[in-house]
């Protein structure tokens, strides 16, 4: 066992011994919404490279490389701290949730408040359970005070995380608990998207839209490896994992209500401080990063990013393929065909057009065929073919179209329909 999931597994079982809240006033039942992210949240998260080594100087070194290195420009919104901030670790009902003042001396507003200066908005994490994850004092109990706490920092988004304080707990309790939090930020009139981490337990995606919530976790936690035989350390999982684990949850999914496929693995390279996994190639980079914006989720980043490589940024700061996830229809793909290795997704945008994916997850270069009336149900006579890595028009088509997609790779192809 690497020492990270060590510390990971040690976090979980102190803090299962907490108790289930089954006391709070019951959720809302009618359909609630904040009326934010229409379109999936971009932006960056601390955990994925630096875990709860976090501080003032990382996070304002961060802003400032987003806005010179372009991210910020082609639309990475969010500068979200994760788990760590936090002044405590023990239990709530021992210690108050306030922040680290060695860390953060100027303390969180003063963060929020650079980020809002710069043009961008601004992210912080807690979880329902007595500790959060990482041992931090949790918000049980202290919905309402929290949320007023968070208010008043200037705070633009919640990563409400409960997959270790309540792991087993029963539906019901797990809406309590974030429709508790939901209310809580909406009443602070303030316009904070709300993340509900559970790891995926408790199907999310079949309540969690209805109670104001903007995106969940569909699975447990991404490993920096594109394809790891079975989970690693049978807890977490690797791209292709996550992305089949979306298969058919995509009815779930769409404007102000995502599902979440986990924080960006792209430009780790096996150097996190926290994740367990070897890392990817830059190709596999791509299709994990081109996946992800096909099927809508949130494109949080989780590297470094005051020093990326040009092919990490060129694929962080791809803007064809961020407009696939930005698009306003808001439609995640879906698979459409599925050959073994070779499988097809496509997504419809809002200006008619369709963006498909030929995905090569075997071990050697393939030649793949998209059919238009096969595969996607379009009549078009001609379509025109545009490669969105290349950034290159490939030509007009009435047959359907073949080309050649390397291991591993995801050609991403835009199809718009030509007149006759
Ligand atoms: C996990 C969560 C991670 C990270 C971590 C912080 O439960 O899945 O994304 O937030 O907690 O302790």
């Amino acid at each position: 066992m690497t020492t990270s999931l060590l510390r990971s597994a040690r976090r979980c079982a102190l803090a299962l011994l907490a108790p289930l809240v089954l006391s709070m006033p019951a959720a809302a039942a009618k359909p609630v919404s904040n009326g934010l992210a229409l379109t999936p949240p971009m932006g960056w998260s601390s955990w994925n490279n630096f875990g709860d080594s976090i501080d003032e100087k990382l996070i304002v070194e961060t802003i400032d490389a987003m806005v010179a290195n372009g991210m910020r420009d082609a639309g990475y919104q969010y500068v979200n701290l994760d788990d760590g901030w936090q002044r405590y670790k023990g239990n709530r009902r021992d210690r108050p949730l306030e922040f680290d003042p060695v860390r953060f001396p100027r303390g969180i507003k003063y963060l929020a408040d650079y980020a809002h200066a710069k043009g961008m908005k601004f992210g912080i994490y807690s979880g329902p359970g007595q500790t959060t994850c990482a041992g931090y004092t949790g918000s049980e109990g202290h919905e309402a005070e929290d949320a007023k706490l968070f208010a008043s920092w200037g705070v633009d988004h919640l990563k409400y995380d409960s997959c270790c304080s309540h792991k087993e707990a029963p539906v019901p309790v797990l809406k309590t608990i974030f429709g508790t939090m939901s209310r809580a930020l909406m009443a602070q009139r303030r316009g904070i998207v709300l993340h509900a981490c559970h790891c995926g337990w408790g199907q999310p995606w079949e309540w969690a839209a209805d109670m104001g919530i903007n995106h969940w976790r569909i699975g447990q936690d991404i490993s920096d490896d594109f394809d790891y035989p079975g989970n690693r350390e049978k807890y977490y999982f690797d791209v292709l994992d996550t992305l089949d684990r979306g298969i058919g949850l995509e009815k779930h999914s769409g404007p102000g209500h995502w599902n979440d496929y986990d924080m960006l693995i792209v430009g780790l390279n096996g150097r996190s401080k926290e994740l367990v996994g070897a890392g990817a190639s830059n190709v596999e980079y791509r299709t994990h990063f081109s996946m992800w914006a096909m099927v809508g989720s949130p494109l949080l980043a989780g590297a470094d990013l005051r020093s990326l490589d040009a092919d990490t940024l060129a694929t962080f700061t791809n803007k064809e393929i961020i407009a696939l996830n930005q698009d306003p229809l808001g439609k995640p793909a879906e698979k459409v065909r599925d050959d073994g290795v070779l499988q097809v997704y496509a997504k419809e945008l809002a200006d008619g057009s369709y963006a498909v994916a030929l995905l090569n997850r075997g071990s050697a270069t393939a030649d793949m065929t998209l059919s238009l009336r096969r595969d996607l149900a379009l009549t078009w006579k001609k379509y025109r073919v545009r490669d969105l890595w290349r950034h290159q028009d490939i030509g007009t088509y009435d047959i359907p179209f073949t080309t050649e997609v390397i291991s591993h790779e995801a050609r991403v192809l835009r199809l718009y329909p030509v007149a006759e």
